[in-house]
């Protein structure tokens, strides 16, 4: 019986009781091409491979698409050379939370089921998530990893980050090798048009959306006073607030009543806007005019063009493309779930974004790369790094630039990056490359198995300084591309919506407690 389709017990306490039988097996020798036959003929996620009946490996969908990325043979290759050896499974008399957490820990979708030593079936997250949302959360509450790690709250075809291997892709594409090999407008067409565009539609898309990018009247006109107010805000937080207004002058309606063409015309204007907002803003604070966007440029070029208001050489426009396109999207990060939770209430594409952008402004988040700058900035000479280092880290300090929640090995974004700063040239670089390679070092022997790498901060903050971008405006850089994926998330969420209601588990003082009268 497919999975997905299986009648869920909900009072179901044990394994057994939910657990999809008989499993969709093969022996290690079977071909890739096999396997994945077998997967969409039986309408099931994953495969257990199996010798004498006891499981051996499990191979998934997300496996097949790692295959499919490495190029492997799947009519010869065989299954037991991709499946992942020697699998977590679950007792059949395990508890419903403990199979839980053993998923949600580990990021598994999927974990066999075995009695006495046996394979006797399978169990997937989203069984376990649909007794979740039926039984009364504190069965499950104390199950939930702090900072919801490894939970999965949704189904997305937009992408996905597999932390393990160090690949992310935006719809059926490596991130990188998108960043790679097209343009921005390009991924953004995909992002939100679900495919890469033909040359026609790629000239469609920008006559679209290079008309969009001007300021409407009455909000530029707002700018200076709006820039003066700000103060010393940062930039982010002057963007939160006139994009606000921006959104507010459009009148966009609660997503719950606007219909979905609508709401893509919505999500464009607030992509090609984004730029020209923040570098008006800008220029405003530093005693400069707004330069308006150039109709002939590339979004990366005019980014840089309307920042100083020349034609940026084509090696820098580039490099700033490739690191937008890296950062356009990357799962569920807080940001992003912060808008597709907004988008969740029915609430209009403009809170959702105005709301992301406050969540991307944290330094955990969106906030390092100007940070890691300031880190190399402050260690200075390659004989200072060590000892910078071993003092910052052994001060609980966080070295920005490094660790992820979701990448225990290299970012792959990094690795790009690092390409690209090499490409640029410049004074930074080879500091960059040793002072990475001792942070590592010192990470490994004071943090060990915290599985600490390079990314998508550290190298991003060099490409940006090479190019020109000031450092304040590296972070609000990152929200421009980022709304691209924001937006993805909200057309997403709206199209097939229901309302993101988690639950907390209380542990304060037991109540009722008597209220004690005004002493
Ligand atoms: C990104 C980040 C928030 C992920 O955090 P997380 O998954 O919640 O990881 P935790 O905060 O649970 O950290 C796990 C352990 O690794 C350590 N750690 C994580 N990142 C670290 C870093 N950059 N430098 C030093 N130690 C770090 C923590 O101190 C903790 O150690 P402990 O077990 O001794 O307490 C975290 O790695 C970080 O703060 N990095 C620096 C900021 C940054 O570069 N952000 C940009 C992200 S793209």
């Amino acid at each position: 019986m497919p999975e997905s389709d299986s009648p869920v017990d909900t009072t179901a306490t044990t394994v057994a009781e939910i657990m999809s039988t008989p499993v969709v097996t093969t022996g290690p020798d079977a071909t890739i091409a096999t396997a994945a036959e077998q997967m969409r003929h039986r309408k099931v996620g994953s495969v257990v491979i199996v010798d004498d009946g006891r499981p051996i490996g499990i191979l998934t969908e997300r496996d097949l698409v790692r295959i499919a990325a490495a190029g492997a043979d799947a009519s010869s290759d065989p299954v037991g050379e991709w499946m992942t050896p020697d699998p977590d499974w679950v007792a059949r008399g395990a508890s419903v939370s403990d199979a839980f957490m053993s998923l949600a820990e580990h990021g598994y979708r999927h974990i066999p089921v075995v009695d006495d030593k046996q394979l006797v079936g399978i169990v997937s997250m989203r069984d376990l998530m649909r007794i979740a949302q039926i039984q009364p959360a504190e069965n499950l509450a104390h199950e939930i990893p702090k900072g919801l790690e490894g939970v999965v709250v949704a189904e997305t075809v937009i992408g996905d980050v597999r932390g393990l291997e160090g690949f992310s892709h935006y719809r059926q594409y490596s991130a990188v090798d998108l960043a790679e090999r097209r343009t921005l407008e390009d991924v953004w067409y995909l992002m939100f048009d679900r495919e890469l565009p033909t040359l026609a539609e790629r000239d469609a898309f920008i006559d679209e959306i290079r008309p969009l990018r001007e300021i409407p009247g009455d909000v530029a006109d707002a700018l200076p006073t709006l820039a003066r107010l700000g103060g010393d805000a940062p930039p982010l937080d002057m963007l939160r607030t006139t994009y606000s207004l921006f959104a507010t002058s459009l009148a966009f309606a609660p997503s719950l009543d606007v219909p979905a063409a609508e709401l893509r015309q919505q999500a464009l204007r607030t992509c090609a806007v984004i730029p020209t907002l923040l570098m008006a803003l800008y220029r405003l604070r530093n005693g400069r005019e707004p330069v308006a966007p150039h109709p002939d440029l590339s979004y990366a070029a005019n980014y840089l063009y309307m920042l100083t208001g020349e034609t940026p050489p084509p090696e820098h426009a580039r490099a700033v493309e490739q690191y937008l396109i890296s950062t356009i999207d990357h799962g569920f990060n807080s940001s992003t779930f912060t808008a597709r939770v907004i988008t969740s209430t029915g609430a209009d594409l403009g809170s959702a974004i105005v709301g992301a952008i406050g969540a991307l402004s944290g330094p955990l988040h969106g906030g390092a790369p100007g940070r890691a700058l300031d880190m190399l900035d402050s260690i200075g000479t390659l004989d200072n790094a060590e000892p910078w280092l071993r003092d910052a880290v052994a001060r609980g300090d966080r070295l920005m630039g490094f660790g992820h929640r979701v990448y225990k090995t290299d970012d792959p974004r990094s690795t790009m990056l690092r390409g690209v700063a090499e490409r640029l040239g410049g004074d930074k670089v080879e500091l960059a490359k040793a002072i990475e390679a001792k942070a590592i070092e010192v990470l490994t022997e004071l943090k060990p198995g915290r599985k600490l790498y390079t990314n998508v901060e550290f190298y991003a903050g060099i490409v940006m300084d090479t190019c020109g971008v000031p450092r304040e405006m590296f972070t609000p850089t990152f929200a421009s591309s980022r709304a691209i994926g924001w937006c993805a998330h909200v057309l997403e969420q709206a199209a097939d919506n229901r309302l993101i209601r988690p639950s907390a588990q209380y542990v304060g003082p037991p109540p009722p407690q008597p209220v004690p009268d005004p002493a």
